[in-house]
């Protein structure tokens, strides 16, 4: 048997490949710091910047020029609070969507633990030995609402709390905004990859005396029903996209997920996991491009509908210049 004609050449091996995943399908990551002067680079996140109410403007319109259009945005508080004043960024989000329109789509992340002290994702017990899942799921669907009446088109709790699908939909619903979609961070394991995020955001839990990780929300790595049980209920309490993340590890939960879900599967390559290519790349031991590229493959190989990358901005530009 010849397989090797598959590989002839670019032409056959362009007509045999899978198809490239689609410019149209990328997210871009943005965080927006409250109080920030100018734009601050993240020294572990290469490339990467912190924006402040001001650049992000430019940030976006950049990011559009460059061919991405739909960006899931971070909020950082200038304090730390586990009720935050959030009116500096629904005041983003306004400006944000009276300049852009539906040019941008835009996600807002939802969770405490950028806001809060200890990092956790949500509300401490008294003696701070337990996340309260209730308490938490109310306090994440006020933020999620006030996010969709700003602009949000988009709302995507990060917490892993139970039940906080169901609590942010019926709140849109309620207040009439039926149209506003959820992100739903289904599949999140607990992952030694979000280091660079948890320094870009100050939302480490590591300090705490008695809840050093979250091991107590997020899944273990080895827990694959746990993770397909989340999907499946993430999707049917109204989530309308399911997430895996992290990503290129988890190639598996992204192409069982994306059997059964019904629903677009997102694939979150997240900060670890982009530093590190980043970090092989600027050793001179990789093509960052070819880098990237070959990971995003393997997502839509995987069965990743949409993919959320630091590096979508270049999406656009690397795929067109692929050469098979
Ligand atoms: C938690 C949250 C995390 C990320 C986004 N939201 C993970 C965590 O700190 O546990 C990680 C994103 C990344 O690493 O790129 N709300």
């Amino acid at each position: 048997m010849n397989q090797r004609r598959y590989r002839a050449n670019p032409g056959i091996r362009a007509l045999s490949a899978l198809p490239l995943p689609e410019v149209s399908r990328f997210i871009q990551p943005v965080f927006v710091e409250e109080h920030l002067v100018g734009r601050r680079l993240l020294e572990n996140l290469p490339g990467i910047g912190v924006d402040s109410v001001q650049t992000i403007f430019t940030t976006l319109e950049q990011d559009l020029q460059a061919g991405v259009s739909h960006f899931l945005l971070f909020p950082i508080p200038a304090a730390k609070s586990e009720t935050p004043d959030l009116t500096w960024f629904t005041e983003v989000l306004r400006a944000l969507k009276t300049r852009f329109g539906e040019q941008t789509w835009l996600a807002c992340d939802v969770c405490l633990c950028a806001f809060t002290l200890h990092g956790h994702c949500g509300i401490l017990s008294a003696d701070g030995t337990r996340v309260l899942n209730r308490e938490t799921c109310t306090l994440l669907a006020e933020t999620g609402l006030a996010f969709a009446q700003a602009g949000a088109d988009c709302i995507a709790p990060s917490d892993m709390m139970d039940g906080r699908i169901a609590a942010i939909r019926k709140k849109l619903d309620e207040n009439g905004l039926e149209h506003i979609a959820i992100l739903s961070y289904a599949a999140k394991f607990q992952s030694v990859f979000y280091g660079p995020f948890r320094d870009a955001c100050s939302s480490s839990p590591g300090a705490n005396p008695v809840l050093k990780d979250r091991k107590t929300y997020q899944i273990h790595p080895l827990n694959l029903n746990d993770a397909l049980a989340c999907a499946a209920r993430d999707a049917h309490e109204g989530a309308d996209i399911v997430m895996v993340k992290p990503a290129g590890m988890y190639l598996d939960v992204i192409q069982q997920i994306s059997r059964s879900a019904q629903k677009p599967v997102a694939a979150y390559h997240v900060s670890g996991e982009y530093a590190a290519l980043e970090l092989l790349a600027g050793a001179g031991l990789a093509s960052r491009e070819a880098a990237h590229l070959e990971l995003w493959f393997a997502l839509q190989r995987a069965g990743a509908n949409i993919i959320i990358s630091y590096a979508a901005r270049h999406a656009k530009h690397w795929l067109e210049h692929y050469r098979f």
